[in-house]
């Protein structure tokens, strides 16, 4: 084989208005094992070719195809036989999803039953989407009615790949729009694989449409045109603000979620065990490579050194190793740009901080991108460490005074994510919790993430929330209707 690509690669093709294709140009670009560092498929890269011909298959779906007259009931049925599907095939996915991200396997085999649940979520939501009477005061009635945006362009990250794009197909489908979804493009053999399921579940040709492409050559010409009415956008703050102005020209309807620098706040009074195991878990979770990870420690000075040193002794057990590995607790970073890009802190962390374990490479893997969990301490709120997004193993442990002094860090960030806050004192949490400036606020615990329940950001983290009903309502145009009930003229004349 040519390029030192390994027979066992897969090749795959691009999923567009219910056909299977290659793109335009007939490029392709390589898929990677970052445990191995080896090719493990070839997709399809796809142009602004591509890109209009997903764009036109969408918009006939929605204007003039069968989808536009699905009931409710039908589309939720369709949602119903995907989760099935996927759960039926969750083994093979799963094992796909830690190769291509580096996960560990146990936490892809969460995400991938999360992936089920979110579409039978919102497959019971179809029939749920409600409009209203408004009271006006005449002879008439005046009705709110909900109506699908139509064509909705979705770009999703690399780190949870298939959660994410189960997070923007579900609502928008539930809805009634129809799709484009472009995976990132380190992690697009997932959705690949669950749009071989597409045709047989009941989705018409067009409704959901996947090409596989790079963020400026695919993602750009999407978030132009014309045809698509809606974007939703998960991954960096940098492209959240392309995006915002490439959409501008068009006045697309626009999500984002951006990630963040969420602060995980440990009070004196808190569980001690409790406290250090959320620490942990909060940041090394996923490698670290998750938007809401509690990548700023702030612990109050009492607990401060104990906590430190705790947090040290209980990493030092944190176990990398191959991603397909039960008992692994680390995996490889996603790739080698977001490994250089992790190193660099590791590195910019020793000037600026103290290093309490980590720093590194983790050397006994003669292969791949793995990283040594890293924490730093005596870090102030100043540091590029504490305010930059690192997406990566590290911690930034902040020490605090008392309350005041806790929400004047944790609320000091351009970001505003998440947050969490861990102490026994029930009117402390509280207090806290209402003036902390984030979208998710979690209290003794960090991470856990529901789709009943609405997942979004304050601040620079993006705007529009998803999950539950109101991850729908991003979804839904609103339309007010006047019937008139006087039969005479209106007598104005
Ligand atoms: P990215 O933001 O470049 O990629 C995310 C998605 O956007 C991918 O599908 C990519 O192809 C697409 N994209 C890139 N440029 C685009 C453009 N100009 N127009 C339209 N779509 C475009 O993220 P990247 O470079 O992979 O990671 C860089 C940093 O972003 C990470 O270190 C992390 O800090 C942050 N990030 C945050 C995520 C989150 O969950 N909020 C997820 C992934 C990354
Ligand atoms: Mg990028």
């Amino acid at each position: 084989m040519p390029g030192g690509v390994k027979a066992d690669v897969r090749t795959y093709q691009m999923y567009v208005n219910g056909e299977w294709v290659d793109s335009k140009s007939n490029k392709t670009f390589p898929v990677y094992d970052p445990a191995t560092e080896e090719v493990i498929a070839q997709v399809p890269e796809a142009n602004a070719d591509d890109v209009n011909r997903a764009v036109a298959a969408a918009r006939a779906a929605f204007d003039n195809g069968p989808w536009a007259s699905t009931t409710a009931q039908e589309r939720g049925r369709v949602l119903f036989r995907l989760a099935d599907k996927i759960r039926q095939n969750a083994g093979m996915l799963t094992e796909l999803e830690s190769r291509n991200t580096g996960k560990p396997i146990v936490e892809a085999e969460f995400d991938i039953a999360d992936v089920s649940t979110c579409f039978e979520y919102y497959g019971g939501l179809a029939t749920k989407i409600l409009g209203y009477v408004n009271p006006v005061p005449d002879n008439a009635v005046s009705l709110t009615l909900k109506e699908p945006i139509g064509v909705a362009g979705q770009i999703i990250p690399w780190n949870y790949p298939l959660l994410m794009a189960a997070w923007k197909l579900a609502p928008a489908l539930a809805a009634g729009c129809t799709c484009i979804l472009k995976p990132a493009e380190q992690t697009p053999i997932t959705a690949l694989e669950m749009a071989k399921w597409f045709a047989e579940v009941g989705l018409p040709p067009g409704v959901v449409n996947v090409i596989t492409g790079l963020g400026e050559s695919c993602g750009a010409p999407l978030v132009q045109h014309p045809d698509v009415n809606k974007i939703a956008f998960t991954g960096s703050a940098a492209v959240g603000k392309i995006i915002v102005k490439q959409a501008a020209d068009t006045v697309k309807r626009v999500t984002l979620e951006l990630g963040g620098k969420s602060p995980n706040i440990f009070f004196a009074d808190a569980d001690f065990e409790a406290a250090i195991d959320g620490a942990l878990f909060g940041v090394f979770i996923n490698q670290g490579e998750v938007c809401s990870a509690g990548s700023r420690i702030l612990v109050q000075k009492p607990i401060y050194k104990k906590f430190v040193d705790a947090m040290t002794e209980k990493a030092k057990k944190i176990k990398l190793g191959a991603p397909l590995d039960r008992d692994t607790k680390m995996g490889p970073l996603v790739s080698k740009d977001q490994y250089d890009r992790v190193r660099s802190y590791q590195e910019l962390g020793k000037k600026e901080a103290k290093l309490a374990i980590g720093g590194g490479r983790a050397d006994k893997f003669a292969k791949g991108y793995y990283l040594e969990p890293t924490i730093f301490y005596d870090v102030t709120n100043n540091d590029r460490i504490a305010r930059e997004e690192i997406f990566g193993p590290i911690a930034a442990v902040i020490p605090f005074e008392d309350e005041k002094d806790a929400l004047k860090i944790a609320n000091d960030s351009p970001y505003g994510l998440a947050a969490a806050v861990w102490t026994r004192d029930i009117f402390k949490a509280f207090r806290v919790v209402k003036s902390l400036r984030a979208g998710v606020v979690w209290v003794n615990h960090m991470q856990p993430t529901y789709v009943e329940a609405p997942w979004g950001g304050y601040k620079q983290s993006g705007f529009g929330r998803e999950l539950g009903p109101w991850g729908i309502e991003e979804y839904l145009e609103t339309k007010q209707v006047h019937i008139n009930l006087n039969e005479a003229p209106i007598g104005w004349y």
